[in-house]
């Protein structure tokens, strides 16, 4: 009973927005409601804000200041709130898609001004595919913006989202009034400066009553009745069951600065958000109150004390409960484990547990036994699915700078791959090793670390390819096959686990293969039904 009481209590998530939304804001706000830290400010702000030429020990401190805030936990009207962090730089999206495998829901931040960025788009799409439920947050109404419903358009249009206002907004920017709850009816007024007073609502069960008028103004109660006319006629009703099939997405707006529609956003989001959700693994779909522990490895970070080399792989609780000391199988390495200190997360510190339950994160210390997508079970042979390599799009050639290291370089790479620091092909011709990364910005990553913790040295060489593909034949015996292994030799390589990928020159060498070999199929994900 208890178990299951944990399990319904905890909501797992990411924030998820474009850099400068406001994500790192919101996330501090909501810690502050759960009482998880005292002021603002505690938490660091772990984006990168230099571009590629960024230097290392500005990136190593920023890594550093991640592992910490990788997990924030916190309890909010007796809900175990996790949130996941998701960094927003683009260079590292990867890392971003992972963690995504790894929640049960998301909230988008969107910048009122700003409006739907590039990289908004491509994280909600990952989400979209997943069915991920999502909730949007539409953020810093105190300054002058787009029309709210120009805005829900575009949120409409450019993420494929079928969206629902719970909230709306009164005015903005420098006639920023305060926000209707819609979901909760009643309304919030902005006092400029509320973080004072974030509590302040009035209850408005009939929108048409005339106290409105003296509360906000004459034209601005026309206004908002007209609005909320609207929004009736043209949105759909909130449905929950929609919301959590990925089917539709509740809308609110606010200023996260200020903290303001911050709490509702909160309130709503322990009332509908899912608690931990079942997980397809390659043998069988697992529900989370099922009595035997299986968790998954969706990130391992390097520890950055150089007195402990040891990395600390981050394990999703997906059924059962996680014990400190007990034996669990390495499905990978058919192998029992145990853990003498697992960590768990709570606020920005993270700290030993006996014990944690679906939904929660626990931090394992690794020696090298871990890899990105790795389970572990209390003995059932499970391997969970979805966390694929994402295509890459830069490529180099790494050479060995110092013979004498060659052991040290291979052993790092291989470490920083499993890691998912970046990819790393063979090729078929002449066995080369190429780094294929999302982001230029991981191979300064690479170097550095390769050097610093692992003593060894290296260089890079230009490798012009446009996209690496994951190839699947539908006969690899078939005559076709064989032409296409042989006519494209030059541009075929391998990957970690063996698969077969093809690296395009060009968009167009790209089309022109896949017209001309039309049963070999090119895959922009590691993984493919
Ligand atoms: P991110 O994590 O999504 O990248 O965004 P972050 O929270 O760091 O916010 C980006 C900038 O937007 C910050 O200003 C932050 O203070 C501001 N901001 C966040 N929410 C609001 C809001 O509701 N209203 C207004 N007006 N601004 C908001 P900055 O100057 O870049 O950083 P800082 O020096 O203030 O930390």
């Amino acid at each position: 009973m208890d178990f299951d009481k944990e399990i319904a209590r905890r909501r797992t998530f990411g924030i998820i927005s474009h850099p400068d939304a406001g994500k790192t804001t919101l996330t501090e706000k909501l810690l502050l409601f759960g009482g998880a830290i005292q002021e603002a400010g505690a938490v660091k702000n772990n984006k990168i804000k230099k571009s590629a030429t960024s230097d290392f020990m500005e990136i190593e401190r920023q890594r550093g200041i991640s592992v910490a805030t990788s997990v924030l936990a916190f309890i909010y009207n007796d809900k175990k709130i996790n949130i996941l962090d998701t960094p927003g730089h683009k260079d590292f999206a990867e890392d971003t898609f992972r963690t995504l495998t790894a929640v049960d829901s998301v909230i988008v931040v969107i910048d009122v001004a700003k409006g739907v960025e590039e990289q908004t788009e491509k994280l909600v799409e990952v989400c979209r595919m997943r069915n991920i439920p999502m909730i949007v947050f539409i953020n810093k109404l105190d300054r002058e913006g787009k029309d709210a419903f120009d805005l829900l358009d575009e949120v409409e249009q450019k993420l494929g989202l079928s969206v629902t206002p719970l909230s709306f907004p009164i005015g903005m920017g420098y006639d920023f009034k305060g926000i209707y709850n819609i979901y909760e009816k009643n309304i919030n007024l902005f006092s400029g400066n509320s973080k004072k007073n974030i509590e302040e609502t009035i209850a408005f069960t009939d929108i048409e009553s005339t106290e409105l008028e003296n509360i906000i103004g004459e034209s601005a109660a026309q206004e908002l009745r007209d609005n909320l006319e609207l929004v009736d006629g043209v949105y759909p009703k909130f449905d929950k069951d929609s919301y959590l099939k990925g089917a539709q997405q509740p809308v609110f707006f606010g200023s996260a600065l200020n903290n303001f529609g911050v709490r509702e956003l909160l309130d709503c989001f322990i009332n509908i958000a899912p608690s931990p959700r079942p997980k397809m693994a390659e043998e069988r779909l697992v529900n989370a109150d099922e009595k035997d522990f299986s968790g998954f490895v969706f990130k391992i970070h390097a520890n950055m004390d150089p007195k402990h080399r040891d990395r600390l792989a981050f394990i999703k609780i997906v059924s059962g409960t996680f014990e400190r000391n007990k034996p669990y199988l390495h499905v990978r390495h058919d192998k029992k484990l145990k853990f003498s200190s697992p960590n768990a997360f709570f606020a920005e510190k993270k700290e030993i547990v006996d014990i944690s339950y679906p939904g929660d994160i626990v931090g394992l210390h690794d020696t090298g036994n871990f890899k990105i997508g790795d389970t572990l079970t209390s003995g059932e042979k499970l391997n969970y699915k979805g966390i694929p390599s994402f295509s890459p799009e830069h490529f180099r050639y790494i050479n060995n700078a110092d013979p004498m290291k060659a052991k040290q370089l291979y052993k790092g790479i291989d470490q920083l791959m499993d890691e998912g620091v970046a990819q790393l092909f063979t090729l078929e011709l002449n066995g080369r090793k190429v780094i294929g990364t999302v982001g230029a910005l991981q191979y300064e990553v690479i170097q550095y670390r390769l050097e610093h913790e692992y003593g060894a040295k290296c260089t890079y060489e230009n490798f012009p390819v446009h996209k690496a593909c994951w190839v699947e034949a539908e006969d690899p015996s078939n005559d076709e096959f064989k032409e296409f292994k042989r006519v494209k030799q030059k541009f075929l390589a391998t990957d970690k686990q063996g698969q077969l990928v093809f690296l395009a020159d060009s968009q167009f060498s790209l089309q022109m293969t896949q017209q001309k070999y039309p049963t070999v199929k090119l895959h922009f994900t590691s993984e493919f039904e």
